[in-house]
């Protein structure tokens, strides 16, 4: 086990997240685990970790004010630390400065010290300097999300977008009701929320293990539901979750079909497909079959083929997780303009191997967390003229700033011959 500060293991993961193509979520988990920080120091460690991803331009900006010539990296990961708590946190200055120089090497610790020590005087003008930037740089969003968002959306829109984006999302639970009532639930935990417009949702304070490994509740936003009640299952049906890992949503249907009749689960993704198993399994589903295969490799599972047909699919498709920004905090740092034609491309492939599966009057739902209209409602218009026997029933669209919870897209199409 090792023994690190915070702020050391804040440190390690920006340089592993730096020099590698790892994901932020999976560094973090890493070095957690092999931690023996307390659970206050476990937290400190994240909001620093995560904060800097956050805001990782406006705090560049900043130290490129105080510093015209030549930094390393290291010592860039060590200004970040330290700009994040004296611009972002409530760490006493002396702290923050002391605390940051004292991880510096020896060559480079009166570097460190002294641009902190400058930007602790000079908070108020960098501060000024900052609000006459671009949003780009004050949100430490990359200028193309900005340009395209202000395009689809307004100017307006998208500082609301990017400034929700920065703030941490609350963690949200679905009880599920294969195991427990939601009165039972709600005086068995008392210390979760409920929330008045989602009556089966629970806002948390601490994750709730008891809970979770019952599977009394799975964690997942609000905005998950919507698609599983537009897919409107009814017990003893026969469905197919075509991307079905990591279950949120198969566990979902399962509790809409009382655990009635069988759901076809499946993912090209096997060690995904383990975690499905296991969550499905947890929340008491007993009607999931699970099948790998990969929808763009063309010819349906044998088993599948010879069915008579689903009489619902639901398509969660892979997307560019734009509405789900908030909670993956190195996703404005992965994507990159092509994605979203590359995406598009993807999602209409799955869709063509999956509608051929669908019965007549069966029901299909597309649905992404993205908030593009490239995968969604055009996607929808293009599947809509290539698969003409479909009819478009309904749409729905969750805008973060518009609605309070994460963007979430989800059509629902009936296939009329
Ligand atoms: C948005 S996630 C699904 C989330 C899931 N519905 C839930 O609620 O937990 C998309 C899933 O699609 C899978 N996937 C991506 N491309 C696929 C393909 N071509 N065929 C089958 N599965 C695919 C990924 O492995 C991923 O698990």
């Amino acid at each position: 086990m090792a023994h690190r500060s915070a702020r050391e293991l804040a440190l390690a993961a920006l340089r592993d997240w730096r020099t590698s193509e790892k994901f932020a979520d999976a560094i973090l988990a890493r070095l957690l685990s092999s931690s023996d920080l307390s659970g206050p120091d476990r937290a400190f460690a994240t909001e620093l970790f995560y904060g800097i991803l956050r805001n990782l331009i406006l705090i560049d900006f900043w130290i490129g004010e105080l510093r015209s010539g030549r930094l390393d990296d290291n010592a860039r990961d060590l200004l970040r630390l330290g700009f994040y708590q004296l611009f972002f946190l409530e760490t006493p200055e002396h702290a923050a400065v002391y605390e940051t120089v004292a991880l510096a090497g020896p060559r480079a610790r009166a570097l460190i010290n002294g641009i902190l020590r400058n930007a602790v005087r000079t908070k108020d003008p960098l501060r000024g300097a900052a609000k006459m930037q671009t949003l780009s740089v004050q949100t430490s969003h990359p200028q193309f999300l900005i340009d395209r968002w202000t395009r689809n959306f307004s100017a307006e829109n998208t500082a609301a977008l990017c400034e929700w984006n920065n703030r941490p999302a609350p963690i949200y639970a679905r009880i599920n009701r294969l195991r427990i009532s939601t009165p039972e639930f709600l005086s068995k935990y008392p210390k979760t929320e409920p929330i008045p417009a989602r009556q089966n949702f629970v806002r948390l304070t601490n994750i709730p293990t008891e809970a979770l490994a019952e599977g009394h509740c799975y964690i997942q936003d609000p905005s998950t539901a919507a698609v599983c009640e537009l897919l409107e299952p009814k017990a003893g049906e026969y469905v197919l979750d075509a991307c079905a890992a990591p279950g949120g949503k198969t566990g979902h249907l399962a509790e809409l079909m009382e655990n009635r009749g069988s759901v076809v689960a499946c993912d090209r993704d096997p060690q995904r497909i383990r975690t499905l198993q296991e969550n499905l399994e947890r929340l008491g589903v007993e009607i999931a079959r699970f099948v790998e295969h990969d929808w763009a490799t063309g010819e349906p599972p044998v088993s599948l083929a010879g069915s008579s047909g689903f009489d619902r699919i639901l398509v969660d498709a892979p997307c560019s997780n734009t509405g789900v920004m908030r909670r993956r905090v190195d996703l404005r740092w992965r994507l990159r303009p092509k994605d979203f034609s590359r995406m598009p491309e993807e999602q209409l492939r799955i869709l063509r191997a999956v509608i051929p599966l669908l019965k007549i009057g069966g029901t299909l739902v597309y649905s992404t967390c993205s908030i593009e209209p490239e995968e969604n409602q055009d996607l929808i218009r293009a599947a809509s003229r290539e698969f003409p026997f479909l009819s478009l029933m309904e749409e729905i669209a969750w805008l973060p700033f518009r609605d309070g919870f994460d963007g979430a897209y989800g059509a629902k199409l009936v296939r009329v011959q």
